[in-house]
């Protein structure tokens, strides 16, 4: 099967099928893909600013971390789970989309990147080193490409 047979495959499930032809489900789903935008970003800022001494900070890292990690992962949980219908609805669209491919490659990034080394620089009770300042910032970077290329996808 070839990629663009598979996303063939993807565009012709009931799932996208049921949303192509519906006036009201595309833009339902979409706010709630938004909300969980919201979310998402807001935790992440709690927590990389708190590294860059901003915010938070009579709290150490580690316990502002602590407290907003359960937010940050329903954040990503409600992304996946409102992305997979909104693409299925336009899956073919989407493959040849750039904007799709670049942001399927920055979330790729992104996730990787949060549940390794960034979940290693937040759990650390050292004052924050420039080392874990640039994993911060490098975190905001990752996350507003995949939201830039959510985005451009439909101008794309
Ligand atoms: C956590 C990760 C994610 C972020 C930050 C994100 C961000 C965004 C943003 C900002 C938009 C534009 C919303 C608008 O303009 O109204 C969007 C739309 C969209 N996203 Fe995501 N998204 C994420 C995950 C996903 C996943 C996993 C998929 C699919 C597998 C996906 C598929 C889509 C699609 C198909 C659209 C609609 C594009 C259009 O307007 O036609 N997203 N996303």
């Amino acid at each position: 099967m070839t990629l663009l047979q598979l996303f063939r495959w993807f565009d012709n499930t009931g799932i996208g099928q049921g949303i192509r032809g519906s006036t009201y489900w595309f833009p339902a789903i979409e706010v709630v893909h938004l909300l969980g935008l919201t979310l998402l970003y807001g935790a992440v800022l709690v927590v990389d600013l708190r590294v860059l001494g901003f915010g938070l900070s009579k709290q150490p890292v580690h316990r502002v971390a602590q407290q907003v990690t359960p937010y940050t992962i329903l954040a990503i949980v409600m992304m996946l789970a409102t992305g997979v219908p909104l693409f299925l609805s336009e899956a073919l669209k989407c493959y040849e989309n750039q904007a799709f491919w670049f942001k399927m490659g920055s979330l790729l990034l992104a996730l990787v990147f949060q549940f390794t080394v960034h979940r290693k620089v937040v759990k650390s009770d050292q004052p924050p080193t420039a080392g874990m300042k640039a994993g911060a910032v490098f975190s905001m970077f990752l996350w507003l490409c995949v939201g830039l290329g959510g985005r451009a996808i439909a101008f794309v």
